[in-house]
């Protein structure tokens, strides 16, 4: 590979702060600082100037239209999602582009590439054969799924035909598949027999058998991935194969409204139970198409790979259709970054070539923890831009992501941003800079953002606050809970009024706008870069019929950000053990999944309360933390306080 080239320049007066070089600004899609003026003159015009570089059947009528709970962008337009990810590259003459690589857990196995055009014909026919079991515009669709081609193929062929696809992370438990199925009230759920994670054979549809019990889902299309054979339930279960080996080719998509229901997407929420996420289509699509393409400066031959999972927001948007909207490579990864060793992530980077790498903090922090030799012994020149999202990120894993991986020559670009906001929302701009360790950046142009105290008042630079995002909202932002309303009402248009999102995390940015995000301020923990609600891991738990009283809260963690920290008082004669511990993991791994459990589980005789009887988190929470714990007047039980102090005795790591 010739020279890379350098990305990046040092700021000559302060430490830790990069900005652009010429010959970044020379190819970056935007890098003059006026972007953000114009955009902040007419946001909605900045926005249907951008929405006219992707394929409508109809232009809209009105770009933005504001009511309560009820905002709406591209009215009266018309479009596919999937027509705009596939059709249009071939019509654009980019069809024996590349579209998916797919990189499979064991390393004997060859990779797969799929042009836009073997992806299109795919999609087409897997849209023939979901319209051939009965589905139809509007229809919920489950996809419980691995990292694996068909996981892209299954949401594109659901946009292509007008179907909600609604995807459960493939890790979460059948319990969670159930609910999310019985929620969101699928009709079919597509999944696969297994994956391979560590050099292990996972049996997904084991675990799929058990999920869409009790659910409205009558059919399962079964991808066949793992060598071994497979219980298919007669009537019910079919097999993807053969089911696609009669389907033709030939598929229109369907004309959908801007705002026709584009996907549902179950996130945590304050409370235990897991909230459909409402993204519409128009724009959605525009705003997944523009970020993507200027935040991580796509361009023709870019191999680009984020290493999320399908199952998460940022799998749907920029692995799935964003980097399709913009006719580069997405690179999808099947397994584990330590299979079959700690450099795998390094050597699938040097064979593809990958120009752009989208990670989170949490396995940066992991990969940094490994050792330099891992990532030294591979050749990551071909790397132009790095990207990370999901939480907070520390000084050390940004200049290790920045020096190590990416030769002191990428720009690192910190998207801030949440599965509401259905694309990215806060960061600076790989040709306008500066890049700044824990500093995500401005908002993008045409968001606007303030940071506000709790009364709601914009606070000064420097001070502390709530992110809070001002109307017109940005086209992507979620247009509601499914089936809750009143729910969406309340979780972010209480605070500050239907006209101010409230994003529950908080910030301060500085006089020119560059933001600090700090985390969140409710009750949801961020896990290893997993979306967690303390509520859903004390539900969990409260299942098991040994538990009396249980409270969640989360405490920092070096590796994984944030971890769960359990409080469980026990029934009456029920002893502490390790065996009751192991079956209250058990518990959680079975409602939730592993991404739930516990870091550690303390048995306790008391939990502080108030006088009301209600559960002090502050108290517990400050005691994980090695805080002082304030306040204990208005306790019913300040004494039980002392019990948890020594319970509690251990500090960092
Ligand atoms: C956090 C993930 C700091 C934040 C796309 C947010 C971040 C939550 C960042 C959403 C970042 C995401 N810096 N914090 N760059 N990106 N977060 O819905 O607390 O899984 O509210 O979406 O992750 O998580 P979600």
């Amino acid at each position: 590979m010739g020279d890379p080239m350098k990305w990046v320049k040092k700021d000559p007066e302060k430490e830790n702060v990069f900005w652009p070089t010429e010959a970044a600004k020379a190819r970056a899609w935007v890098s003059d600082e006026s972007i953000y003026a114009e955009a902040k003159a007419d946001p909605v015009a900045f926005w249907e100037k951008y929405a006219k570089e992707i394929h409508w059947f109809k232009r809209w009528d009105k770009a933005y239209e504001f009511a309560p709970e009820a905002y709406k962008w591209f009215v009266g337009g018309k479009l596919n999602l999937s027509y705009n990810c596939l059709d249009r590259q071939i019509d654009a003459g980019n069809g024996d582009r590349i579209a998916l690589i797919w990189e499979p857990e064991p390393v004997e196995e060859e990779a797969i590439s799929l042009t836009y055009k073997e992806l299109h014909r795919l999609v087409s026919k897997f849209s023939n054969v979901l319209k051939g079991l009965g589905v139809t515009k509007g229809d919920r669709i489950g996809i419980y799924m691995p990292m694996i081609p068909e996981a892209v193929i299954a949401m594109q062929a659901c946009a292509r035909i007008g179907a909600v696809h609604s995807v459960v992370f493939s890790a979460f438990s059948p319990d969670s598949l159930r609910d999310r199925m019985v929620d969101a009230g699928a009709k079919v759920v597509i999944t696969a027999d297994g994956y391979y994670r560590r050099g292990k054979a996972i049996d997904l549809k084991k675990n799929a058998d058990t999920g869409v019990e009790g659910t409205p889902v009558e059919k399962v299309v079964v991808v066949k991935r793992l060598d071994k054979s497979t219980p298919m339930t007669p009537g019910r279960d079919l097999w993807y194969h053969e089911l696609m080996d009669g389907a033709s080719e030939s598929h229109q998509a369907e004309e959908m409204d801007s705002e026709d229901l584009l996907f549902l997407l179950y996130t945590s929420g304050t409370t235990g139970k897991p909230k459909g996420i409402m993204h519409t289509t128009g724009g959605y699509a525009v705003q997944s198409y523009l970020t993507a393409k200027w935040n991580f400066d796509l361009h023709e031959g870019d191999i680009y790979w984020c290493t999320a999972d399908v199952g998460w927001i940022t799998g749907h948007t920029y692995i799935n259709y964003a980097p399709l909207l913009n006719g580069v490579t997405s690179l999808l990864y099947e397994g584990s970054p330590d299979a079959p060793d700690y450099g795998r992530m390094w050597a699938i980077i040097e064979k593809h070539k990958v120009t752009q790498l989208y990670t989170a903090p949490t396995a940066i922090r992991m990969f940094l923890k490994w050792g330099n030799e891992w990532p030294k012994k591979y050749d990551l020149s071909s790397l132009r831009l790095l990207g990370t999202v999901g939480e907070p990120i520390n000084v050390d894993a940004w200049m290790w992501y920045f020096e190590v991986i990416g030769g002191g020559r990428c720009p690192v670009i910190d998207t801030w941003w949440q599965t509401e906001t259905g694309a990215n929302m806060v960061n600076n701009l790989p040709g306008i800079g500066p890049f700044i360790p824990t500093v995500a950046g401005r908002t993008f142009p045409g968001v606007h953002g303030e940071i506000l105290d709790a009364g709601g008042s914009v606070l000064a630079p420097g001070e502390g606050g709530y992110l809070a995002i001002f109307s017109p909202f940005p086209p992507a932002l979620t247009r509601g809970i499914y089936g809750d309303m009143e729910r969406f009402k309340a979780q972010y248009f209480t605070e500050y009024g239907p006209e101010r999102y409230f994003t529950s995390d908080g910030a301060r940015m500085d006089e020119t706008g560059n933001t600090r995000i700090t985390g969140r301020v409710d009750d949801v923990m961020n896990v290893a870069g997993h979306r967690l609600a303390t509520a859903e891991v004390e539900s969990a738990l409260a299942q098991n019929n040994k538990v009396s009283e249980v409270a969640v809260v989360s405490r920092p963690h070096d590796l994984k950000g944030e971890v769960p920290i359990a409080f469980v008082l026990l029934k009456g004669g029920v002893d502490h053990s390790d065996e009751i511990r192991k079956e209250l993991m058990g518990t959680v791994n079975q409602v939730i999944g592993p991404t739930g459990r516990p870091d550690k589980i303390i048995f306790v005789d008391d939990v502080p309360k108030t006088r009301s009887g209600k559960i002090m988190r502050r108290v517990l929470k400050a005691l994980v933390r090695d805080e002082p714990v304030g306040d204990l007047t208005t306790l019913q039980n300040p004494e039980s306080v002392d019990q948890l102090k020594s319970l509690v005795d251990y500090k960092g790591g």
